[in-house]
């Protein structure tokens, strides 16, 4: 009896999880304004540019009346997988509780203008990506630049499921956050790696200030961001359309002065911090989006971050960028979140499919 309750009870979490083999590869989608991006991230560190996708009038039109968010942003943690190393079960069933969670939501979803105008540019974006990888995918994580309400995330997710596509992240960060990721920018703490022999004795890495600017003809959307340990959390969020690069370009009421004063205003420091400490630099610089290479960004950023535009713009092009191309390295560190969970999913099914071996072997043994 209790070994068919036991039987059942995989039966069923297996099939609540997509993924229960290691997971080869994870899947990124970008959603800009204007346009869509896909990225692939194989378990081997190898990341792919797949599509850029240009949206339709209703895509195009959707993504600009979505709301921005502005308000205290949930902690981006990119130690996911270590959890399980660490060994807290708590979180395991926390966790565990929360995927369930996610999938009723998905079946209650709401599905009205929004997901119409959003399915056909998923549905490209997923068509391109197996296309490339001769293979249908079942996950795919999906962000956009601006921090957005959990409605929308809700409609996200239902589109994504009913083009068969699960997202395995609850709560995404703006695309900003992901593209620091994907350069490299996660801080090592002991906190984090306090089991692995090697990390330990070494200093934490310091906090760092990131500034994020995603520019392209629709938008300019930048963010401040705090990173510690691999958590990131914005603190700042500018999202205007007006000083994209289309808006900058003639015809139009906005000019170069109004983009100096926007990032001005925006990098005004210092920045307290929840300790009260204040952050008075700013440590990294990341550029992101199709036009993260238009000169006129560079020059205004050169105005309002002084000597400093130098130093920071060589980081990014430095030790930190393994190439990777602005208009992919938000899809690309998304990606590489996507994979990253998906591992950890399948390493907790084999340590539940684990358990049950033992227990079915116990059971034995009692008999
Ligand atoms: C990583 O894996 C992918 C897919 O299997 C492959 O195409 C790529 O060449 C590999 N990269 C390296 C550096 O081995």
């Amino acid at each position: 009896m209790a070994r068919i309750l036991l039987r059942s009870l995989l039966a069923i979490y297996l099939l609540f999880n997509h993924q229960v083999r290691s997971a080869d590869y994870g899947v990124g989608f970008d959603l800009a304004l204007d346009y869509g991006v896909a990225s692939v991230y194989f378990s081997n560190g190898t990341a792919v540019n797949i599509a850029k996708i240009p949206g339709g009038p209703a895509y195009k039109q959707m993504m600009r009346a979505t709301e921005v968010l502005d308000g205290r942003a949930t902690a981006y943690h990119t130690w996911f997988g270590d959890i399980l190393e660490v060994g807290t079960g708590a979180a395991q069933a926390f966790l565990g509780l929360r995927s369930v969670g996610d999938l009723l939501s998905l079946r209650l979803g709401s599905r009205d203008t929004h997901s119409q105008s959003l399915s056909p540019m998923l549905k490209a974006l997923k068509t391109a990506t197996e296309s490339y990888l001769e293979a249908s995918i079942s996950a795919a994580e999906v962000v956009v630049p601006f921090p957005v309400s959990d409605a929308y995330l809700d409609i996200l997710r239902s589109t994504c499921f009913s083009l068969s596509l699960h997202m395995p992240m609850s709560a995404q960060p703006p695309a900003g956050i992901l593209a620091a990721r994907a350069h490299g920018m996660v801080g090592k703490c002991n906190i984090v790696t306090r089991d692995k022999g090697s990390e330990q004795g070494q200093a934490d890495d310091p906090m760092q200030l990131i500034l994020t600017v995603d520019y392209t003809q629709a938008a300019l959307t930048a963010l401040l961001v705090v990173e510690e340990c691999g958590v990131f959390e914005y603190r700042r969020v500018l999202h205007d359309t007006s000083l994209g690069v289309d808006g900058l370009s003639g015809g139009s009421d906005t000019n170069r002065g109004d983009l100096v004063r926007a990032l001005q205003s925006f990098t005004r420091l210092p920045l307290e911090d929840d300790n009260g400490d204040e952050l008075g630099r700013i440590s990294n610089l990341v550029l992101l989006g199709e036009s993260a290479g238009d000169q006129r960004l560079h020059d205004v950023l050169k105005d309002v971050l002084g000597e400093r535009f130098h130093r920071l713009a060589t980081t990014v092009s430095g030790e930190h960028t393994k190439n990777i191309d602005p208009l992919y390295a938000a899809s690309r560190g998304v990606a590489e979140d996507c994979w990253d969970r998906l591992e950890y999913q399948s390493k907790r099914a084999q340590v539940v499919s684990d358990c049950y071996n033992l227990r079915l072997s116990d059971a034995k043994a009692t008999q």
